[in-house]
């Protein structure tokens, strides 16, 4: 668990979470229509007549795609609410390119995460609702009536810690003990704190690298794996590893 941000690593966070949850995207939506909409030639004429509550309701909506409460559902109108209020406004796509545009710059403003995978996600859904709410808004539209709200992930499995940051400290592997030429080898001790949380997400899909039950039964193609290098898929292990890993497995696979 990380305390600092009260997010428990054992799960993938949500895109709110990470984000920093309320707070950090009321604090966007408000520097996003006070800063900049007001004084922008395209936007500022489409917001003008705006609710005063508006940055909190965007907030809202923001927060329940991004796998937070659904606050913009109970408190605000839900899906019907937020397409009654792009219908008939025929947006252009130099207002929407816009609206992206500098919502990204509130968001450095606002100090929102900057890592990769929050980035990729954040701007993926903005592309993406903002165009539906470009075609909701044209004079011809019909869009499809009571909707669930969105529900956004990170893009393609790029969660955090799903991949080796050029910045990141020595990864825990390498700094794994390892047991003495006489010492028993056992799972919880010395096999498990060889996997990383990278390797453990990337295993995933097939059986868990925390578990001794499942890397028992797995164990010979493991083994086959990290001796021809192709495990971790990021660097093969040293010599050592590989052995100690291999001494394990003859010596019984202790728990
Ligand atoms: C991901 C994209 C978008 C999201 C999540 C979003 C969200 C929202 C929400 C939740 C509301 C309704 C707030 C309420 O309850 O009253 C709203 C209204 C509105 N949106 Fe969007 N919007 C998006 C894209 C855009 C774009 C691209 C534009 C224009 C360039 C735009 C212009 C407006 C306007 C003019 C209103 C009405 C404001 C008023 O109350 O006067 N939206 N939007």
């Amino acid at each position: 668990m990380d305390a600092t941000r009260g997010i428990d690593e054992e799960a993938v966070p949500t895109l709110f979470e990470w984000a920093g949850g309320g707070p950090a995207l009321l604090r966007l939506t408000t520097i996003f229509y006070e800063k900049y909409v007001p004084e922008d030639p395209l936007l500022g004429p489409l917001f003008a007549t705006m609710a005063s509550d508006h940055p909190e309701r965007v907030a809202a909506w923001l927060g329940e795609v991004f796998g937070g409460p659904r606050s913009y559902t109970e408190h605000f109108g839900g899906y019907d609410r937020m397409v009654s209020q792009h219908i008939g406004k025929t947006l252009r796509e130099e207002q929407r390119a816009r609206w992206v545009q500098l919502l990204c710059r509130a968001a450095d403003d606002a100090g929102l995460p900057t890592d990769p995978e929050w980035r990729a996600a954040f701007v993926a859904y903005l592309e993406w609702g903002s165009r539906i709410a470009v075609e909701n808004s044209q004079p011809d539209a019909e869009p499809p009536p009571h909707m669930s709200v969105p529900r956004w992930w990170w893009v393609c499995d790029a969660t955090p810690g799903s991949r080796v940051s050029a910045l990141a400290e020595q990864a825990p592997q390498q700094n794994a003990e390892l047991p003495g030429a006489d010492e028993p080898v056992s799972f919880a001790q010395h096999i498990k704190p060889l996997f990383r949380d990278l390797d453990r997400r990337s295993m995933r899909f097939a059986f868990d690298l925390w578990s001794h039950a499942e890397v028992s039964g797995h164990a010979g193609a493991i083994l086959d794996r990290l001796r021809a290098g192709t495990m971790p898929c990021d660097g093969a292990w040293p010599e050592d590893r590989v052995a100690v890993f291999e001494r394990w497995i003859d010596s019984g696979k202790a728990a």
